[in-house]
């Protein structure tokens, strides 16, 4: 957890702000994120890419958060952003976003989001050979780049690998010749190379890997039909460390071997001087963000003691998804050493996999308690939901001593607005 949340024995604070300041103005549970977290995970990332090559764009991936506020804080720092569906891109444009700032890799598109998508005029990433068809019989888009699945992934869990043999995503290495020559041949005039082979990645080595990779690729596709590459894109997937002791990610050597495999393949193949993109979402949001709840059930099974909480899998998805582990820290004042004892964290949904945690040891847990769920900035929110019928939480960002709602809760009004009772029922 970093220095932006700090305990002590006066309790948990985000930035200048007090953990009991906000339960008490917004309610549990709610997320929080501090503002210059985020602005120095972003600078972080930008800064280590940059001192070895000028030519870098950052997309933020929007998957991963899309709060206006959030996005706008991105804009303010030079972000360009990665879409993947017509809503994200929508969103993107209400931040401010302008459309050659947008790269869109959205897949299994209908003709209404590809009329979409063509007017909206973002830069497009196709994923398929069928996508490309579809576009180009409704209109050549000035710029296009393809998804490579470069049929080697990597990720923290199998659900967060993105290539491979039967991967969903992305256009195979035999066909991405017949890919660019068909772009090409209808007229298409500039081109980027792109690809993301998963999520939660702490060694360096599976970017460099990928990145080698791909430059190849690209090197035959500039061999074969002379296309010169404006960018060259090789996806977000940097892991952050979620667990006590877990080591992060070393940046500077991130950036040494993936920029020198660029800037060496970039001369082999003469590819002169593209962009190189990235689209990280976790690295810039995820640590930037933490669920505060309350607790209001303590019970013990046959040998388990179990602390009861307001979030749930509805809440935040990622322990019942993806197995994941987030660190949870008890939020309240406490006069220093204290006795601590194994708890299961559960959520109020009736579902048996809703665990926000197992086996935690904390310090003793009383009905009332407030708990803070550690990196929960990014898939946090965007992956909530209405499930068991409960209202999406609030969100709120701090700056410094500052504090305010950036999206209100939902309330029950919200959970029937789109629904109608069919007329024949009366
Ligand atoms: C195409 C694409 N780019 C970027 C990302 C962001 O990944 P991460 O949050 O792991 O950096 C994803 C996540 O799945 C993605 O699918």
């Amino acid at each position: 957890m970093p220095g932006y949340f700090s305990k002590n024995t006066d309790g948990l604070k985000i930035d200048g702000v007090p953990a009991e300041e906000i339960a008490e103005e917004y309610g549990t549970p709610v997320y929080v994120y501090s503002e210059d977290r985020i602005r120095d995970n972003y600078r972080r990332l930008r800064d280590a890419l940059k001192e070895r090559y000028e030519k870098v764009r950052i997309l933020f991936s929007a998957k991963s958060n899309t709060n206006l506020s959030i996005l706008n804080i991105l804009k303010d720092e030079g972000a360009n952003i990665d879409t993947v569906s017509v809503g994200e891109i929508f969103l993107a444009k209400k931040a401010g976003f302008d459309p050659d700032e947008i790269l869109f890799t959205g897949m299994n598109l209908g003709d209404d989001e590809i009329d979409h998508l063509l007017g909206s005029d973002v830069k497009i990433n196709v994923n398929s050979l069928s996508m490309l068809d579809r576009l180009l019989e409704k209109e050549v888009p000035s710029s296009i780049s393809f998804r490579v699945n470069l049929q080697k992934g990597a990720g923290a869990h199998r659900h967060l690998i993105t290539a491979g043999k039967n991967s969903k995503f992305g256009i195979l290495e035999d066909d991405i010749i017949k890919a660019y020559r068909k772009a090409l041949d209808s007229g298409v005039k500039n081109f980027g190379i792109h690809t993301h082979i998963g999520s939660g990645i702490l060694d360096t080595d599976h970017h460099r890997r990928a990145t080698e990779k791909l430059m190849d690729i690209a090197g035959k596709v500039k061999e074969k039909l002379g296309i010169g590459f404006e960018f060259i894109d090789i996806g977000g997937g940097i892991g952050i460390p979620y667990e006590p002791g877990e080591e992060e990610m070393d940046l500077e050597k991130f950036s040494r071997d993936v920029l020198t495999a660029f800037k060496e393949k970039s001369a082999e193949h003469g590819l002169g001087d593209p962009y190189f993109c990235m689209e990280p979402g976790r690295y810039i949001i995820g640590d930037a963000g933490i669920i505060l709840t309350e607790v209001n059930t303590v019970k013990k099974t046959v040998s388990r003691k179990l602390a009861g909480i307001d979030a749930g899998l509805h809440t935040f998805i990622r322990p019942a998804m993806y197995d994941a582990y987030h660190h949870m820290i008890h939020a309240e004042k406490s006069k220093g050493n204290v006795e601590t004892e194994k708890y299961d964290i559960m959520g109020p949904l009736c579902e048996s996999s809703d665990f926000l945690g197992k086996e935690r040891e904390l310090p003793e847990i009383q009905e009332g308690d407030m708990l803070a769920i550690c990196d929960t900035g990014a898939y946090g929110f965007t992956m909530s939901s209405n499930y068991n019928s409960m209202i999406r939480p609030p969100e709120v960002l701090v700056s410094g001593d500052s504090h305010t709602a950036i999206r209100e809760s939902e309330d029950f009004e919200d959970l029937e607005k789109k629904q109608k009772i069919a007329e024949w029922l009366g």
